[in-house]
C-alpha cells in the first residue's frame, strides 16, 4: 500500500503546471533554467519550438543549459558540453554512432540508446510559459542526477 501511495504522490506532483517565464523572454534568450518543484530544468527554445528536460546530463551531470544544439542524423540534439553525449530534444533519447565491424568503410549510423534523459511537457498560456514534470514514477537515468543537484540547491548561473 505503501508504494501506491508514493506513486499516487510522484504522479500529483509531477501533474501541475509550473510557471517558468515569459514566452517573449525566452524566446529571445532562446534557453533558461529553471526550477519546477524542487527540480533543475532547462527549456530551450529552437527553430519555433520549446522544449524542456532535466538540466543534469544523465551521464554525470554536465549542464546540458551551457550545450549547443545541433542536428544529428535528422534529430535536434543538444550536445552535453561535458563529453559530448549527444541528446534528442523531443524525446530524450541517448544517440551513439553505430560501426558495422563486417562493413568498417560504411559511414557509421547514429543509433539511439533509448530515452535517457527526462523531457517534461512544455506548454504556454497567454504569454506564459508552463513546465508540466513527466511521470516521475517511471525512472529514467537522468533521476539520478537530478536527486543529487537538488541536495546543492540551485547551482545555476
Ligand atoms: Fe554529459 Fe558526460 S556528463 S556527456
Amino acid at each position: 500500500a505503501d508504494s501506491s501511495v508514493k506513486t499516487a504522490d510522484k504522479r500529483k506532483e509531477a501533474e501541475a503546471a509550473v510557471c517558468v517565464g515569459r514566452e517573449d523572454d525566452i524566446k529571445q534568450s532562446r534557453r533558461i533554467t529553471a526550477s519546477v518543484n524542487d527540480r533543475e530544468i532547462v527549456v530551450f527554445y529552437h527553430e519555433e519550438k520549446f522544449y524542456a528536460m532535466d538540466c543534469r546530463c544523465y551521464h554525470a551531470g554536465g549542464p546540458l543549459h551551457l550545450g549547443e544544439i545541433e542536428d544529428i542524423g535528422g534529430h535536434l540534439c543538444i550536445i552535453c558540453p561535458w563529453h559530448m553525449y549527444k541528446i534528442t530534444l523531443a524525446t530524450g533519447e541517448g544517440l551513439y554512432q553505430a560501426i558495422n565491424p563486417t562493413e568498417p568503410s560504411a559511414a557509421p549510423k547514429w543509433r539511439s540508446k533509448g530515452v535517457k534523459q527526462r523531457t517534461h511537457e512544455v506548454t504556454v498560456d497567454n504569454g506564459s510559459v508552463y513546465v508540466t514534470l513527466s511521470d516521475l514514477s517511471v525512472s529514467l537515468d537522468s533521476d539520478y542526477y537530478a536527486e543529487k543537484y537538488k541536495k546543492f540547491g540551485s547551482s545555476f548561473r
